[in-house]
């Protein structure tokens, strides 16, 4: 049995979980920030960090509680490395070179993209995984298709040219005067609304494999704000609610904003999914908790979807322990000078991470 002691700090979660052999849980502790960013509607870097530094000690030390062991039951040490907010990363990469060089454990650097691929490594399944999959990553900073032909082997094989899809979610319910994060939200309030009450755009349709979501959120701005007098008419993320014009079915919006996004993402994966010869369609990221994108998935897909429970859709720590497992296992090791990565594309990790394979 070996057991990976996990730490993330990429964005505003604060994770620290132990996990054994890549696939069972013992502890998965996270502390969210959410309440701390709310307030300015989305996360704010250098409040992220000063959160992490506080809260990082007494987090891994309650995951190592949690799971009934000590630093000298662990393994080695997985860190997310990137991508990520850099001072963020900082805070996690630290902490955990400094427990890597008073134990003598070894460190293996994670990437954070790889980690929400982990975390379907995570849940119960009957049959074993056969590759190749194709998994769809969409969280609030990444929207991505990926094949995945082995452990640690990606291809891309779409990606959003513009915003991410978790962005859209929250930036249009920014403008629909709903809290942060803007996911949950909006799909709340469209559980009452009418998702064929507006026709809005699904993007680069029929067009290969990538995503846009900035043209979907412009037009969710000219359906919802009062016609404009001025030259040139608010951007998206500056329009408050009073200036909705009157009348709007927010619930209506909100229901015909998610189908588009849901729409599109679900198209484009199964596609992508079947010519690729993917045995089967997986869902990672904050956005995969979504409600109606997973009963469209399920419902549209030839091939088994699998996802993962909600705690494991956002930013936790137990999947980047497995992702470090398996890292570990293939020989991987990062040393005390290992530096933070917050632009670290997934499918460059095979060929040159961990600096050093053992
Ligand atoms: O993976 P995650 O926790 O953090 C990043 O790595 O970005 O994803 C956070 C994103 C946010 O944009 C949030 O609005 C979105 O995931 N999200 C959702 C839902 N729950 C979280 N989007 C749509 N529907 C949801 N139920
Ligand atoms: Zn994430």
């Amino acid at each position: 049995m070996t057991l990976i002691l996990g730490i993330e700090t990429s964005c505003d979660e604060t994770g620290a979980a132990v996990v054994e052999d890549g696939v069972r849980i013992h502890s998965n502790v996270v502390a969210s920030q959410i309440d701390l960013h709310a307030r300015y509607g989305g996360v704010f870097p250098e409040v992220a960090s000063r959160a992490h530094i506080e809260a990082i000690a007494p987090i891994v030390e309650q995951a190592l509680r949690d799971a009934e062991v000590t630093l000298a039951d662990i393994e080695a040490i997985a860190v997310t490395r990137g991508p990520g907010l850099a001072g963020s990363l900082l805070v996690g990469v630290n902490f955990a070179k400094g427990l890597a060089l008073a134990s003598g454990l070894p460190l293996v650097g994670v990437n954070h993209l790889e980690g929400h691929v982990y975390s379907l490594w995570l849940i119960e399944r009957e049959s074993p995984v056969r590759f190749p999959v194709v998994c769809l990553i969409v969280s609030g900073g990444h929207s991505e298709i990926v094949l995945i032909t082995d452990h640690g082997q990606y291809r891309q094989l779409g990606t959003t040219i513009d915003d991410a899809a978790g962005e859209a979610f929250d930036k249009v319910a920014r403008l629909l005067g709903l809290p942060y994060p803007g996911g949950p939200a909006i799909q709340r309030v469209a559980e009452s609304g009418d998702p064929t009450a507006y026709d809005f755009p699904r993007a680069l349709r029929g067009e290969g494999y990538d995503f846009s979501f900035s043209g979907l959120k412009t037009a969710v701005l000219r359906a919802v704000q009062e016609p404009h007098s001025g030259k040139r008419p608010p951007k998206a993320e500056s329009l408050t609610p009073d200036q909705l014009r009157p009348g709007v079915n927010v619930a209506d919006v909100a229901a015909s904003f998610q189908a588009a996004v849901v729409d599109i993402l679900v198209e484009k994966t199964i596609q992508a999914a079947t010519a690729h010869g993917a045995t089967e369609i997986w869902m990672a990221g904050g956005v995969s908790a979504n409600a109606a994108l997973r009963a469209t998935m399920s419902a549209r897909s030839p091939l088994p979807v699998y996802y993962p429970p909600l705690k494991l859709c956002v930013d936790n720590a137990a999947m980047i322990a497995s992702a470090g497992y398996f890292r570990y296992a293939q020989g991987f090791r990062d040393d005390l000078d290992m530096d933070v990565r917050p632009l670290w594309p997934l499918t460059t990790i095979a060929q040159e991470a961990g600096d050093t394979v053992g």
